[in-house]
């Protein structure tokens, strides 16, 4: 008989990683990956790993360097072809993406997930007609999977297909034991589509996740392509309506993404705080560093708790994102120090309320805002009607108000 091997302690050491890695315990996977890695530096699936463990920390600079170095080591292999081509669509770099999503499936037709990812990679290049194709498959290999449902629809709406849209988010409605998260998603969906009510609001994890995936490439599309005007409209208001561009107000920066909108507000701000609810947007923001403190929160949850704390409130292209603004101009009022001003834009629609356009934004009616804001103790300053960017080459028509909080009742 022959004597039993030793235990290859290379073996032991990636599967007790796996291990934690799998129960989420991203420092102790990570710390065994780069013993291993010290041991093995070509390890490509130590090299794999420990990258996966970057990306789900969000520093995806630093998971590419580590995933491209397993490619290198093993470069037909689909398992990290797929991890690669996930993570640069994540990054926001699409073509390359795409490309090596290609390959992957070229090696592995049947890996549902990255049919998903590079179906969202093709959406968000604006090819939604050439997503359908691979997210139809992801949704036939996984049709448990309610993220690839939701992707399906997403593109299918984007293609304007949109009973196919429609029928997509019911099948993600349909998943048994669906989080909570996904289903306002879906739900919110089929409301954009005409099929059920209008939420009050963009589900906060919906908008998360829509400009995490967007903020790498968010200047360059939205002041490119899309010729979006409204950091550079509101300033030109509030400088119009006397408000001093001599750095001295506290201001905050209601979705402030990735700092357009603080370059704009700079120039009147002694101290400029944003806020957002997008890690990944963020990031950005502290990359172009114009801002004093960032908060990572949601601007309803963030207004009530900061009583009496600035000069001026600003949202840019952010309220489209809420459909009942009660809650929203009731933070402001509490946020502001009495005789403070908050100025946002909202996309104009609609007589009489609010209502989800099919960009997945609400619209506006400017006479409710105007009595909504008056409740909340805000005396109109100014408001003028603009173009805040194309969209589908079309002008996307908003409005920009510019509310003075009442300084007698301190509302
Ligand atoms: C279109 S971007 C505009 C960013 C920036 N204001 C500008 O003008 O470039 C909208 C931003 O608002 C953020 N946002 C939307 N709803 C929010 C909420 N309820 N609380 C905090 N941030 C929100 C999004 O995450 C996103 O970064």
């Amino acid at each position: 008989m022959a004597p039993p091997r030793p235990p290859d302690p290379a073996a032991a050491l990636l599967q007790e990683a796996v291990a934690l890695h799998r129960a989420g315990e991203l420092a102790a996977a990570a710390a065994r990956y780069r013993r291993l890695l010290a041991r093995e530096p070509r390890h490509a699936d130590a090299l794999n790993l420990l990258g996966l463990v970057f990306r789900q920390q969000g520093d995806l600079p630093q998971a590419l360097r580590l995933i491209r170095r397993a490619v290198a080591v093993a470069p037909d292999a689909p398992v990290f072809l797929a991890a690669l081509g996930g993570t640069l669509a994540e990054a926001g770099q699409l073509p390359e993406a795409v490309r090596t999503l290609r390959a992957a499936l070229a090696r592995r037709p049947e890996d549902a997930v990255s049919l998903r990812n590079l179906g969202q990679a093709l959406c968000a290049l604006g090819q939604p007609g050439a997503a359908l194709a691979p997210l139809r498959q992801a949704v036939a290999l996984a049709p448990f999977a309610a993220e690839a449902w939701l992707a399906l629809a997403h593109a299918a709406r984007e293609a304007e297909r949109l009973d196919e849209a429609a029928a997509a988010a019911g099948r993600a409605l349909e998943q048994p034991g669906l989080a909570a998260e996904l289903a306002a998603q879906a739900r919110f969906l089929l409301a954009a589509l005409g099929q059920g009510p209008a939420p009050e609001r963009a589900p906060a994890a919906y908008v998360r996740e829509l400009f995490d995936q967007y903020a790498p490439r968010f200047e360059q599309e939205l002041a490119g392509r899309l010729g979006y005007r409204t950091p550079g409209l509101l300033a030109e208001l509030l400088r119009q309506y006397g408000v001093p561009a001599e750095g001295r107000l506290a201001v905050l920066d209601l979705g402030c993404g990735t700092g357009l909108s603080g370059r704009a507000l700079r120039p009147f701000a002694g101290r400029l705080e944003g806020l957002d609810l997008s890690p990944r947007m963020l990031a950005e923001a502290r990359r172009v560093g114009c801002y004093d403190a960032l908060h990572e929160a949601d601007l309803l949850d963030f207004l009530p708790r900061h009583p009496e704390a600035w000069d001026l409130l600003a949202a840019a292209d952010v309220l489209n994102y809420l459909g009942d603004l009660a809650p929203a101009l009731g933070g402001m009022a509490a946020a502001l120090r009495p005789g403070g001003l908050a100025a946002f834009s909202v996309e104009r629609g609609v007589a009489d309320g609010y209502a989800l356009g099919p960009g997945l934004r609400f619209r506006h009616d400017p006479a409710l805002l105007r009595s909504l804001a008056a409740r909340q103790g805000f005396h109109l300053v100014a408001e003028a009607e603009v173009v805040l960017r194309r969209e589908h080459d079309a002008p996307v028509p908003g409005q920009l108000m510019l509310l003075r909080k009442d300084r007698a009742t301190g509302a």
